[in-house]
């Protein structure tokens, strides 16, 4: 069924290509949100090169506008309408097609704002519907017509789409579709469904192939890695195992992981690898069991640094990154203390900090007790504050110690010196 599916795309692909033939059509795209919605990206891009389209990284130059939307919090909905704006202005004077898809076009009340005050939108697609733009591009240019293309239940998982990866050293494999887990403050779970993991064979074919072609370093993606489930018995440690297997490939990374699935036989495959970094992301979110407990999060503050502890026990070269949100409904200056409290103890290297934000439809926009901007901005600050007051002293644990990394380039600082962004 779903080969079947891709085969049809594919077919819609030659036509487009048969349309654009000889006039050297540009797309201009602008990605936003997490890995996940890059590594969908890459799709889109190996989707749109076969049709003919070259890249243009200038909005003037391009024919086709597309946005792979991110809702996870609203600043990154406020960046696509503000996108929106810009494109309207080329519109005007310019015959180009306006696509949008991704999360946010998974919200009802996104696509009736955009129907209703951004007309000028050609289509949009949601997270379950990203493989048929060839599709939806052909019918838009032939019966020249507004494409609505988002389907409410869960979507499939599709092998075999054309990819163009943004980068020839480093790749992220995306391992499962999905989340089950609804975090009372989150919006992934309603815009992408329920979790669905590739077939392992598919996952390791796809590695093996980057490792023939020169890929050095792997992420393995999904919203919640560590409840992978390949097939009965088949979970995330044994595939964990089986990438380390790969020759060529150097460095195995994964995000994220859900600190309530992290077993003892995960811990032991990071153990057991010499290729698995030790840079491991466990997002804590907040320190404050009451808080996590609202968040529907499933683990407490102790549970979450006797995790840290397990962990360190068998990796004692372990060091962690984590993400946390300040301002969650109901935080007290207590709860707060607590998530600082931890902060201390596990010394992150890195820490995504996130102020609390409103998602329609999520059950932490009902609660009562919203904390006031004011409060949650002041809490961001002190965290930031605490968190860089420590890098200096953190980071003179890697002196004159040798680690392995993938070199990215010369220094923009100083040539002299070669460089490698230190990320998850
Ligand atoms: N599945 C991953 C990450 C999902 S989104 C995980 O569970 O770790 C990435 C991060 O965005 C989350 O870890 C969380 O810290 C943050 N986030 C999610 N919803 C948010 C919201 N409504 N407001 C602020 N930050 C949010
Ligand atoms: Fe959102 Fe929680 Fe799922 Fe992560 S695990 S995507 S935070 S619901
Ligand atoms: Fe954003 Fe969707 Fe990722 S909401 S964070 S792009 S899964």
């Amino acid at each position: 069924m779903e080969a079947e599916e891709i085969q049809d795309q594919k077919n819609y692909i030659k036509k487009v290509y048969e349309l654009n033939k000889n006039k050297s059509l540009k797309y201009y795209i602008l990605t936003m949100g997490c890995k996940l919605n890059e590594n969908d990206s890459e799709k889109l891009v190996g989707m749109l090169g076969e049709m003919g389209y070259e890249e243009s990284k200038e909005m003037n130059d391009a024919d086709l506008f597309l946005i792979n939307t991110c809702c996870i919090r609203e600043n990154a909905e406020e960046r696509v309408f503000g996108k929106l704006g810009e494109f309207k202005k080329i519109k005007e004077h310019k015959d180009i097609i306006i696509a949008l898809g991704g999360c946010m076009m998974q919200e009802e009340h996104i696509t009736n704002k955009i129907k209703k005050s951004y007309s000028f939108v050609d289509i949009i697609f949601g997270t379950h519907t990203l493989h048929k733009l060839p599709e939806d591009l052909y019918k838009c240019v032939i019966n020249k017509k507004k494409i609505k293309d988002v389907l409410d239940i869960d979507g499939k998982v599709y092998e075999g789409l054309p990819i163009k990866r943004g980068d020839k050293k480093q790749a992220s494999v995306t391992i499962m579709y999905g989340c089950n887990n609804f975090c009372s403050y989150c919006i992934v779970p309603y815009v992408r469904g329920r979790e669905r993991s590739r077939k392992p064979e598919d996952i390791l074919k796809e590695i093996e192939d980057l490792a023939k072609e020169g890929y050095k370093e792997i992420t393995l993606l999904g919203q919640n890695v560590n409840s992978y489930n390949g097939r009965d018995g088949y979970k995330f440690a044994n595939l964990l195992r089986d990438v380390d297997k790969i020759d060529g490939i150097e460095i195995i990374r994964f995000v994220s992981p859900h600190p309530k699935d992290f077993t003892d036989d995960v811990i032991d495959a990071i153990r057991d690898s010499k290729k698995i970094s030790r840079l491991i992301h466990v997002p804590l979110q907040s320190g404050s069991t009451n808080v996590l407990k609202a968040m529907n999060r499933k683990y407490t503050k102790e549970q979450y640094l006797d995790l840290i502890d397990r962990i360190k026990q068998k990796v004692p070269d372990a060091v962690f990154s984590t993400d946390i949100i300040v301002g969650f409904p109901k935080e007290t200056e207590e709860d707060f203390e607590d998530t600082l409290d931890v902060v201390r103890k596990v010394n992150f290297e890195q820490i995504f900090m996130f102020i609390y934000s409103r998602r329609i439809g999520t059950l932490a926009d009902k609660m009562e007790n919203q904390i006031p901007e004011e409060i949650k901005h002041k809490r961001f600050e002190r965290l930031k504050k605490l968190f860089e007051d420590n890098i200096e002293e953190n980071n003179k644990k890697y002196v004159g110690t040798t680690q392995k990394i993938l070199v990215e380039g010369y220094s923009k600082n100083n040539p002299e010196m070669l460089t490698r962004k230190n990320r998850y």
